[in-house]
């Protein structure tokens, strides 16, 4: 474990400057920031572990309602999609939507995590290929065949994977969620179970370095505080400024007060497709975790707002698990994204998928740093 409290900073150093600072420099900086002292001291530790490294092996991505591995296996068989792979070399997403009972999300979705399971490969051109260990167990006509005895206990295929079923009802609930988001956000229990999700991930992204020059930075949908209360520990940034929906603050005040950052982090109520942004002038806008919820229209035009509110030279960073490049892995990845393509229009991306997004929103000089596990800060300017 790493103390946070350890590592305070002064404002607008270079990163690798700041490294250089002894003791005396960093009493200097309580000493100038006389509020932080207590609450860089009072800062919590960083875990050892990235969570993914926990979270792959119980195949959960810790979500209240997460189906299991075997479910996304006993729905693969259910929809003989292991079949289907050996009746032909290898299979595309429209293969599978045309012979199985799945529709492009259910096939997107079990395909990524089949692949990162090691039980298909895809390739370059996006076909998917039975492994040698798939076809000893999951082929009918294997004397090994195990797949009858997968069970999805208590668990149907889910309705958003499936073609033409309640394709009405699910169009239905994703334009009232996308409407009403208040019906969905805000809770407590939401708040602490992000919270267990994103914290470790958000602090170690603290940590890299890449937030030390930024003098007011606005995280937007920055929910339980699990990016702003780390970075209030660790940096004396000047202003930081969570916004939720109005309904989530009380909640997530609770949550600053908890860690004590309070009076550093300021809260404000806004819905991020409310445009413009009723933000300060910032150097520094965050968002994490967020634009996976959307297809990439919407992603782009939330960057586009973003870029208009920031001040010339300042950054954005896009904190979310990404998919490696060919999209085989990791598995956190794929379980993520099978989750926001059942519920919504989202998706988890690769780097270049998301870097492409902050171009088509303005950005410029687009690069990314891992965080932990398979989350990665994709960052960019404003000229
Ligand atoms: C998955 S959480 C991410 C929270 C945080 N950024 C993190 O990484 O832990 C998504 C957050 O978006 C908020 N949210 C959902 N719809 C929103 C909207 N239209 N405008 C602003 N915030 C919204 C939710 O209340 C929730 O706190």
């Amino acid at each position: 474990m790493t103390n946070v409290s350890s590592q305070a900073r002064v404002p607008n150093l270079p990163p690798q400057k700041a490294d250089d600072l002894q003791r005396s420099d960093l009493a200097a900086a309580e000493h100038d920031f006389p509020e932080l002292g207590a609450v860089l001291r009072g800062g919590f530790e960083l875990p050892a572990h990235a969570l993914t490294e926990l979270l792959e092996l119980l195949g959960t991505k810790l979500f209240t309602r997460d189906p299991t591995l075997v479910h996304y296996v006993a729905w693969a068989c259910k929809a003989e999609i292991f079949e289907l792979a050996a009746a032909r070399t290898a299979i595309t997403i429209d293969d599978v939507c045309a012979h199985t009972c799945l529709n492009e999300a259910g096939a997107d979705s079990l395909l990524g995590v089949l692949t990162a399971l090691g039980l298909t490969t895809r390739s370059a051109d996006s076909r998917y290929a039975l492994t040698s260990i798939a076809r000893d167990y999951f082929l009918r006509r294997s004397p090994f065949y195990l797949g009858d005895q997968f069970r999805s206990r208590g668990g149907a295929i889910l309705p958003g994977y499936l073609r033409g079923q309640n394709r009405l009802w699910i169009k239905a609930r994703r334009r009232l969620l996308g409407l009403l988001p208040a019906i969905r956000f805000g809770s407590k229990v939401r708040l602490r179970n992000q919270h267990a999700r994103n914290l470790a991930a958000c602090a170690t992204a603290v940590r890299s370095g890449e937030f030390d020059c930024v003098r007011c930075l606005v995280d937007i949908a920055g929910g339980s505080g699990a990016f702003a209360i780390p970075l209030a520990l660790s940096l004396p940034t000047e202003r930081i400024v969570l916004t939720d929906l109005p309904q989530a603050l009380n909640n997530i005040r609770r949550m600053l007060v908890e860690h004590g950052v309070e009076k550093r982090v300021e809260l404000l109520g806004l819905n991020a497709f409310r445009y413009p942004w009723p933000i300060p002038s910032c150097d520094g806008i965050f968002i994490g975790n967020f634009l996976h919820s959307f297809d990439d229209a919407t992603s782009s035009a939330i960057c586009r707002e973003a870029f208009e509110r920031l001040s010339p030279g300042g950054k954005l960073w896009v904190h979310e698990m990404t998919w490696n490049p060919n999209k085989d892995g990791p598995l956190i990845t794929a379980l993520m994204h099978a989750g926001m393509r059942s519920a919504a229009l989202g998706r988890q991306r690769t780097v270049q998928e998301l870097t492409d997004i902050l171009r088509s929103a303005g950005f410029v000089n687009p690069y990314a740093r891992r965080s932990a596990g398979a989350y990665e800060l994709v960052a960019a300017s404003k000229p």
